[in-house]
Order: structure tokens, then C-alpha cells, then sequence
């Protein structure tokens, strides 16, 4: 077994954090042979919370697990971490304007920027997912001066993740057949989720999925809308937010990042924009990566587009 690693999870009371602490000490985010330390942060009115979570880990008996910080205070959340997952937000209230939640989560992600710089191991890396992803990654990195820009990416994995089971459904195919589906852009509505490029393994072998499905309005209309939508389609049914399916893409977004993707595959994720596709430079916007020896680096080349993004965050590709 390696020597362990300290993994940070803040929002760890919350419900991707209840869902995602065991996954990570299980080892499906990090791999099975390596022990983890689990550092969980949390605000001080969900300390009762947080410590139940802390009981509940010591009850799994998971042998990965070895050891919990589970705290209140950033300083000591964010000590020696090599890894952070950042859950914790405020959260969308009904009747609250955009600008009023972004208005939150820079204070928050302006704090936590000064601890992450100030306490994490050199070269931590780190995951955002609390929403809105992109604008607190961009908070994050611009508070944050001194973590390269490259440690610092957001979660568009469940995304991806959806339209991949989207295509499986559709082909009655198993999903670990498909791949190399993209999202563009944000995790929001404004995203445009992508199968131009998707391939789907069959018993005639591997095959684009616009062949096999064989139907362009599914592809460019009912797809691109339910991968879209379907956040709100899983609100509408639960009463609650999408939880153990961001948890899950959490761990792959992680896990590819870390142990590399499978040569050919490529997978998306929210990185700070380089200027590849016509994206402006300086934002996080989320693009087709490859991943090898713990570093991403946007697919360059498949892809004959060029895409322009109005000041809502909207792409249109020519
Ligand atoms: P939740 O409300 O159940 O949990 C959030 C937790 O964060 C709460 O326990 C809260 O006390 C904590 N928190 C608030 N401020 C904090 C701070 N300053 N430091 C540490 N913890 C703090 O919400 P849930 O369902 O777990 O979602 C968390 C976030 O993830 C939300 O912003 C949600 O919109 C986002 N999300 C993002 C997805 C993506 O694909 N990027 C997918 C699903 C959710």
C-alpha cells in the first residue's frame, strides 16, 4: 500500500458530501490501494451534522480510511491537503437572484482561496463543485495566486456522465461501451452536451454514434435537452438534488484526473480555458481532456469547430 494521501471534502454534511466521503474511502476515487486521510469541513451550524457523519465513518470499519479531521475552521480543514473536492456553497434559495448567490459563494470561495493557499500541501489539486462551478473555480483561482491554474478545475463529469447513459439508453447498449461524448462550456442549462464524436462498441465493433443512432433530431434536439434538463428532472422526482450521481462523477473527474484516462478515451472537465476552440482565454469552461500522470490537457484537432460565447455564457458553434 502507498503512503496516504489527505483528501478535503467541504459541504461534508451535505448531501453530495454524505454520498461521496464513503466513495473516497472506499478508494473509487483515488484507486484501492491507497489509504486516505479524510479532512471534513462544514460551518459551524451543521457541527452536530458533520460529527454524525464522522461516527458513521468509524462505524463503516473502512481500512482505506486513516483517519478523519472533521472540522469547522478553514485553517485546519485545509492543513497538508493534496487533494480538495469543494461541495459546500450557499445554496440557491427560491425567489434569490443569480447575482445574489454569486454575491455569496465569492465571499466563501474568496476565503477559502486564502486557506487552500495558505495551508494545502504544494500542488494540491482541486475539484469544484459547488454551483456556480465555473464562476467560484475562476474566484478561487484569482484569490489563489500562487496555485498553478492547472490545479484548480470544476466538475462538468455528471454531465458527460448523463450523456453517455443517454446514448446507452437509446442504443440499448451497455454505457462502458460508449464513449468520447463532450460538454462544452458550463455546468448549467447553457451548456451544449455533444455526440459528434461519440462511439458506442457493438457486436459490428466500435461505431460512431450517429450512425448507430441514426436519427439526427434525437441527437441534435431530445439529447442535447435532456442532458440539459436533467437536473431538474431528477429535482422533479426525488424533491431533492441530484446527489449520489455527482458524488460518483466527483470520483471519476478525480480518478481520471490522478491515474490518467484510458488510452483513446477522452473525458470532460472544467479547466481554466487556454484559448483552444475559439474559447476566450482566463475563464473555466469545460472541454474534451485526456489526462496522464496527474496532468489534463485539452483535446486538440478532433474537432472542426469554433465556438463563440455571449456574455450569459451561451456557446454557438460554426
Ligand atoms: P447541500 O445544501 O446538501 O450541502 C451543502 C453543504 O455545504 C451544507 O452542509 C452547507 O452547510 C455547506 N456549506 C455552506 N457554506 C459552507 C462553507 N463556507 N464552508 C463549508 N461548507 C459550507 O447541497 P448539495 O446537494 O450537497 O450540493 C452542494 C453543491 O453542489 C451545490 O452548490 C450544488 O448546486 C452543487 N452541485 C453541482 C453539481 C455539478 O455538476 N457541478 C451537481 C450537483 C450539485
Amino acid at each position: 500500500l502507498k503512503q496516504p494521501v489527505k483528501v478535503l471534502v467541504t459541504g461534508a454534511a451535505g448531501q453530495i458530501g454524505y454520498a461521496i466521503v464513503p466513495m473516497i474511502a472506499r478508494g473509487l476515487m483515488l484507486g484501492l490501494d491507497q489509504p486516505v486521510v479524510l479532512h471534513m469541513l462544514d460551518i459551524p451550524r451543521m457541527a452536530d451534522a458533520l460529527n454524525g457523519v464522522r461516527m458513521e465513518l468509524v462505524d463503516a470499519a473502512l481500512p482505506l480510511l486513516r483517519g478523519v479531521v472533521s472540522t469547522t475552521d478553514e485553517a485546519e480543514a485545509f492543513q497538508g491537503v493534496n487533494f480538495a473536492v469543494l461541495i459546500g456553497g450557499w445554496p440557491r434559495k427560491e425567489g434569490m437572484e443569480r447575482k445574489d448567490l454569486i454575491a455569496k459563494n465569492v465571499a466563501i470561495y474568496k476565503s477559502q482561496a486564502a486557506a487552500l493557499q495558505q495551508h494545502a500541501a504544494p500542488n494540491c489539486k482541486v475539484l469544484v463543485v459547488a454551483n456556480p462551478a465555473n464562476t467560484n473555480a475562476l474566484v478561487l483561482k484569482e484569490f489563489a495566486p500562487a496555485v498553478p491554474a492547472r490545479n484548480i478545475t470544476c466538475l462538468t463529469r455528471l454531465d458527460h456522465n448523463r450523456a453517455l447513459g443517454q446514448i446507452a439508453e437509446k442504443l440499448g447498449v451497455h454505457v462502458g461501451d460508449v464513449r468520447n461524448a463532450v460538454v462544452w462550456g458550463n455546468h448549467s442549462s447553457t451548456q451544449f452536451p455533444d455526440a459528434s464524436h461519440a462511439t458506442a462498441r457493438t457486436e459490428h465493433g466500435e461505431r460512431p454514434v450517429r450512425e448507430l443512432v441514426a436519427d439526427d433530431k434525437w441527437l441534435s434536439e431530445e439529447f442535447v435537452v435532456t442532458v440539459q434538463q436533467r437536473g431538474a428532472a431528477v429535482m422533479k422526482a426525488r424533491k431533492q438534488s441530484s446527489s449520489l450521481s455527482a458524488a460518483s462523477a466527483a470520483c471519476d473527474h478525480m480518478r481520471d484526473w490522478i491515474l490518467g484516462t484510458p488510452k483513446g478515451t477522452w473525458v470532460s472537465m472544467g479547466v481554466y480555458s487556454d484559448g483552444s476552440y475559439g474559447v476566450p482565454d482566463g475563464i473555466f469552461y469545460s472541454f474534451p481532456v485526456t489526462c496522464e500522470k496527474g496532468e489534463w490537457s485539452i483535446v486538440q484537432g478532433e474537432f472542426l469547430l469554433f465556438c463563440q460565447v455571449d456574455s450569459n455564457g451561451s456557446t454557438t458553434f460554426s
